[in-house]
């Protein structure tokens, strides 16, 4: 897992200090089930990073799927992948034993995924399979609310 390199030593703290305020609010919402430590985010911005950090675990790095103690779908050549809400619901929110990511990633990680599994896998042109950080906005729910911008963001 990398940190963000805070600049400063007011960043550090920063850090430090808004830790606990975001287990405790995380503690307090109890649809949000978080499956990674609170504070956690993933760097990786690219869709195909995201992809391999990420959805390749259980998907396999070619979306061929597997089974094992669950069975994890193919994405591969799946159909599903063009009904948008339908990816981006199961990419937040998650869905039995797929774990959701949306208190993990931000709506423009989300999009990049999308768009990339969709192009990758779907048979979707680029422009077809492109998703929007909007349209990841407006279907997040409260309790999958996208992660506070990285301290580093202004260098981005
Ligand atoms: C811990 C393992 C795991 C990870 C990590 C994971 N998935 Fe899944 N995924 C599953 C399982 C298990 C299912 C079947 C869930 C169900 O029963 O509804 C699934 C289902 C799906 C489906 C629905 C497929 C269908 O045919 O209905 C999509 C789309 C999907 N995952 C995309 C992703 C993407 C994109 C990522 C990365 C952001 C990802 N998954 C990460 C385990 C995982």
């Amino acid at each position: 897992m990398t940190r963000t390199r805070t600049p400063s030593r007011a960043g550090a703290l920063a850090t430090l200090l808004l830790g606990p305020v975001a287990a405790l609010a995380q503690a307090m919402a109890p649809a949000a089930e978080p499956r990674f430590s609170s504070g956690w985010r993933f760097e990786q911005r690219s869709g195909p990073a995201i992809y391999g950090a990420l959805c390749a675990a259980c998907h396999m790095p070619d979306g061929r799927g597997a089974k094992g103690a669950a069975a994890y779908p193919a994405l591969q050549g799946n159909p599903r992948l063009a009904a948008t809400p339908y990816l981006l619901h199961m990419v937040v929110n998650g869905n039995r034993a797929m774990p959701g990511f949306g208190s993990q990633l931000s709506d423009e990680q989300v999009a990049a995924v999308a768009s990339h599994v969709r192009q990758r896998f779907g048979g979707l042109s680029e422009a077809a399979a492109r998703v929007t950080p909007d349209e990841v906005h407006a279907l997040r729910p409260a309790s999958a609310a996208a992660p506070a911008p990285p301290a580093s963001a202004a260098a981005h």
